[in-house]
C-alpha cells in the first residue's frame, strides 16, 4: 500500500470510530454503527486529504467534511443494499438482513443528517461553497441510483446512457470527495475544476470495476455476493455490450434469462457469464477502464503543482485499476 494512503486511512479509522458513539436509541445508531465499523477502503474521505495534501497543505481541517463524504457513502450503501436486495456487504451480513428493511431505511436517514452536521463544521469561509457542491452530488447520487432502477426493466439501454448513470450514482462522489479538499486548500478555481474531472474519470473506471468484480470477482475478497447483477439485470456495461454483441441464438437465449420470472439464479449466473466470456466482454470492459484511468491522468497533468507531488494520486489510481476488491 501507498504509505500516504495508510497514513490517511488511518486517521480516518480513528475519527470515525467516535462518529455517532453513545448515540440513542441504539436501535436506530446501531446499524449505522455496525456499517461505519465494517471498513471498506475509505477511498472517499482519502481522496480528500489526498487533495489537501496534493496542494501542499495541512490535512486536519478537513478531516470533518471527509468523514462527512465517508458517512453519506455508507448511508448510500444501507439504502442501495436494499434497493440491490444484497445480502452481503464488506464480508458480512446487510444492514436489512441482519435487522430489516425499515432499520436500513431510518438508520440511513440519520446518517445523511449526520453527514451534514460534519460538512457545517468546515470554516465558514467555505462552507456555501462545500455545501453547495455536497447538496448537488447529493441529488445527483439519488439520480443515478434512479436511473440504475429503471434501467432493470429496460432492453434498449445504451452505452451513453450507461456511462451517464455510473457517473450519477458513482463518480460525482469521488468528485466531490477531491474537490473539496481542493477547496479547503485554497486551490484555485481551475485547478479544483480539473481535480474533480480527475475524479470523474476515476469513478467511472471505478464502477466499470466494481460491475467487472461483480462478474468475475472472488466474494471472500470482495465481500459482495458474485453475480447479483446478473440476477437483477442491471444494465452493467458488460451486459449492454452483450446485447449489442451476441449473435442471433445468443440473443434469443439472452433474453429468455432476462424475462425469466421464476428461474435458478446460479443457473443464470453461469449462462450469462458464459456468454460474456465467449464475447470477450471482460477484456472489452478492461480496456474502457483503461481509458478512462487514462484521461484521469490527463486532467491530473493539467494542474499546477509538480509532478513529484501527483505521484501518490497516480498510484492510488493505478492501485485501483488492478484491486480485487
Ligand atoms: C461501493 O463502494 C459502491 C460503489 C460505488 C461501487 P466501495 O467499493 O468504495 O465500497 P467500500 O466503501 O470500499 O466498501
Ligand atoms: C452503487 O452501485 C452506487 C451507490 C451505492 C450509490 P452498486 O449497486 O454497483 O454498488 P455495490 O456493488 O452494491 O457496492
Ligand atoms: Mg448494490
Ligand atoms: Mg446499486
Ligand atoms: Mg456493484
Amino acid at each position: 500500500m501507498i504509505p500516504k494512503v495508510s497514513f490517511f486511512k488511518q486517521k480516518i479509522g480513528t475519527s470515525i470510530e467516535k462518529v455517532l458513539l453513545d448515540e440513542q436509541p441504539h436501535t436506530l445508531f446501531d446499524p449505522a454503527r455496525y456499517i461505519l465499523s465494517l471498513g471498506g477502503k475509505r477511498l472517499r474521505p482519502i481522496l480528500t486529504l489526498m487533495a489537501v495534501d496534493l496542494f501542499g497543505k495541512e490535512v486536519d481541517a478537513a478531516v470533518n467534511p471527509a468523514l462527512a463524504i465517508e458517512i453519506f457513502h455508507n448511508f448510500s450503501l444501507l439504502h442501495d443494499d436494499l434497493m440491490d436486495q444484497a445480502d452481503m456487504r464488506r464480508g458480512s451480513p446487510t444492514v436489512h438482513k441482519k435487522w430489516n428493511a425499515n432499520s436500513a431505511i431510518l438508520s440511513g436517514d440519520a446518517m445523511v443528517i449526520e453527514a451534514y452536521q460534519y460538512i457545517a463544521r468546515v470554516p465558514p469561509e467555505f462552507l456555501p461553497e462545500i455545501i453547495n457542491l455536497f447538496s448537488t452530488t447529493a441529488m445527483e447520487i439519488c439520480k443515478g441510483q434512479q436511473y440504475d432502477m429503471d434501467f432493470e426493466q429496460r432492453l434498449d439501454v445504451s452505452e451513453a446512457e450507461y456511462i451517464e448513470m455510473i457517473r450519477l450514482k458513482t463518480a460525482v462522489l469521488i468528485g466531490c470527495a477531491l474537490k473539496i479538499g481542493a477547496i479547503m486548500a485554497k486551490a484555485s478555481a481551475i485547478d479544483a475544476d480539473a481535480l474533480y474531472a480527475y475524479g470523474i474519470n476515476m469513478g467511472l473506471a471505478f464502477q466499470l470495476k466494481d460491475d467487472l468484480l461483480d462478474v468475475y470477482g472472488d466474494p471472500k475478497t470482495f465481500g459482495k455476493k458474485i453475480g447479483g447483477d446478473i440476477v437483477s439485470n442491471k444494465k452493467t456495461f458488460l451486459l449492454i455490450k452483450a446485447l449489442k454483441n451476441a449473435n442471433q441464438h445468443q440473443k434469443e437465449e439472452l433474453h429468455r434469462w432476462l424475462s425469466a420470472t421464476d428461474f435458478d439464479p446460479e443457473a443464470k449466473i453461469r449462462f450469462v457469464k458464459n456468454i460474456y466470456d465467449e464475447l470477450n466482454l471482460k477484456f472489452i470492459s478492461e480496456n474502457l477502464i483503461e481509458k478512462y484511468y487514462l484521461a484521469s491522468l490527463d486532467c491530473l497533468s493539467s494542474i499546477n503543482v509538480s509532478d513529484d507531488r501527483k505521484k501518490d494520486l497516480i498510484d492510488l489510481s493505478e492501485h485501483l485499476m488492478h484491486r480485487e476488491k
